[in-house]
C-alpha cells in the first residue's frame, strides 16, 4: 500500500510552523517563533499576520526539504481553520488553499484544540507506540484555552468542562505581569516555582459548577494581595517571588486537578493526558504522574516540542481526517471560534 503523506500548517497565534507526517511518523516539523511580540507583552494581532505572511514560504520550504520529499509527494495538505486570530488563520488558509489548488491536492481543515490533542499520536518511528488508549481524558491547558475533553476516538471528542472566565495560562501570565515579569510568564513563573515555598501564601479558589474552571478570581485575589503588601514594604515583590511563585503555580495545580480527578471517577476513565502550553509546565508534570501511581491512571505527558503551537500536530489530525475522506472545499474560509 502507498503511503499517506500529509503536509501540516499552524498559523492560529504567533507561531509559523510546518511538518510532513507519513502514515503518522513525523518526518519534519519547522517552527519558527515570532519575537516581535516580546516588546509588547502580549501577542500583537496585526504583527503576527505580518510575519506569518513573511514565515511560511520559507517554513514549509523547509519541512519538506527536511523530510526528504518533493511537493509530488504530498497526498493532502492540512492547515488550521481556527480557533485563533483571524488575521493569522486568514495565512494559513490562503496559503493551504493556493498549495491545494496548484498542486492538486486535497484540502484538509484542522481544529486546533482537536490538534493539540491528537498531538499524543505523532510517531517517532513507526515502532512508536506508547499512545493512550481509548477512551481517554485529556486536560487541554494553553494560553487561551482551559478544557477536559473526553477523547472516544481520534476525531470523537466532547468538552466536560471548560473554563468560564481566564485561561490556566492566562492566570500565568496575568500575575507575572503584576509581579513585573516579562510575557509569557508561565516558563519564569515555572522556574522560580522551585525555589519557593508552596506553602507560603494562600490565594482564593473558585467555586464553579461541574467539570468548569474559572481564574479571573485567583488573579484578582494575588492582585490585591501583592498590592496591600507592596504598600508595607515597596520590596516586597523582590524578596517573596520565589515563594509568590511557588505558591501561585501550586494552586493552579490545585485547581485544574480537582475537577480532572473529578471527571476521571465520574467518567471511569483510566487513561489521562495533557496537552497545550501549560503542558510544559513541571508542577503540573510532577503532580499528574504522583495522581496516577496514586489511582492506577496511565499518565501521557507530550514531548516539550508538542507542548506548544506546532504543525506535527495539524498534520497527526490531518492524517486521521485523510483517512476518514473528510477533506475541505476550496470556498472555505478561517473560524476565530471553533467547537469540537
Ligand atoms: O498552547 P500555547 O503555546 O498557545 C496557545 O494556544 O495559547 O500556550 C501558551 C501558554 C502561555 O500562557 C504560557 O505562559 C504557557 O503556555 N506556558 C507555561 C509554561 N510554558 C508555557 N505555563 C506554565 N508553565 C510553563 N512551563
Ligand atoms: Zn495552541
Amino acid at each position: 500500500m502507498s503511503k499517506i503523506t500529509i503536509l501540516g500548517i499552524e498559523s492560529s497565534c504567533d507561531d509559523t510552523s510546518a511538518s510532513i507526517i507519513q502514515d503518522g511518523v513525523m518526518l519534519s516539523n519547522v517552527i519558527a517563533n515570532q519575537r516581535i511580540h516580546e516588546e509588547y507583552g502580549g501577542v500583537v494581532p496585526e504583527l503576527a499576520s505580518r510575519a506569518h505572511q513573511q514565515n511560511i514560504i520559507p517554513v514549509v520550504d523547509a519541512a519538506i526539504k527536511k523530510a526528504n520529499l518533493t511537493t509530488k509527494d504530498i497526498d493532502a495538505i492540512a492547515f488550521t481553520r481556527g480557533p485563533g486570530l483571524l488575521g493569522a488563520l486568514l495565512v494559513g488558509t490562503s496559503f493551504a488553499k493556493g498549495f491545494a489548488l496548484a498542486n492538486q491536492k486535497k484540502l484538509i481543515e484542522i481544529n486546533h484544540l482537536q490538534g493539540h490533542i491528537l498531538a499524543h499520536f505523532v510517531k517517532k518511528d513507526i515502532d512508536d507506540n506508547n499512545q493512550p488508549a481509548f477512551p481517554f481524558i485529556c486536560l487541554l491547558v494553553s494560553g487561551g484555552h482551559t478544557q477536559i475533553v473526553l477523547v472516544r476516538d481520534y476525531l470523537d471528542m466532547e468538552v466536560l468542562g471548560s473554563t468560564i472566565d481566564d485561561a490556566a495560562g492566562e492566570a500565568f501570565d496575568k500575575c507575572a505581569k503584576v509581579m513585573g515579569l516579562p510575557y509569557p510568564g508561565g516558563p519564569i513563573i515555572d522556574k522560580k516555582s522551585k525555589l519557593g515555598n508552596p506553602k507560603a501564601f494562600t490565594f482564593g479558589k473558585p467555586k464553579v459548577d461541574g467539570y468548569n474552571y474559572s481564574f479571573s478570581g485567583l488573579k484578582t485575589s494575588f492582585l490585591y494581595q501583592i498590592r496591600d503588601k507592596v504598600k508595607e514594604d515597596s520590596n516586597f515583590i523582590a524578596t517573596h517571588i520565589d515563594d509568590l511563585c511557588a505558591s501561585l503555580q501550586s494552586t493552579i495545580i490545585d485547581i485544574l486537578m480537582e475537577k480532572l480527578k473529578k471527571a476521571m471517577k465520574d467518567y471511569k476513565v483510566n487513561q489521562v493526558a495533557i496537552a497545550g502550553g501549560v503542558s510544559a509546565n513541571s508542577g503540573i508534570r510532577e503532580r499528574l504522574i504522583d495522581l496516577g501511581k496514586r489511582h492506577q491512571w496511565s499518565v501521557f505527558l507530550p514531548e516539550f516540542q508538542f507542548t506548544t503551537d506546532n504543525a506535527a500536530m495539524i498534520a497527526i489530525t490531518g492524517y486521521y481526517k485523510y483517512l476518514k475522506g473528510e477533506f475541505a472545499e476550496q470556498n472555505i474560509t478561517p473560524k476565530a471560534r471553533f467547537s469540537y
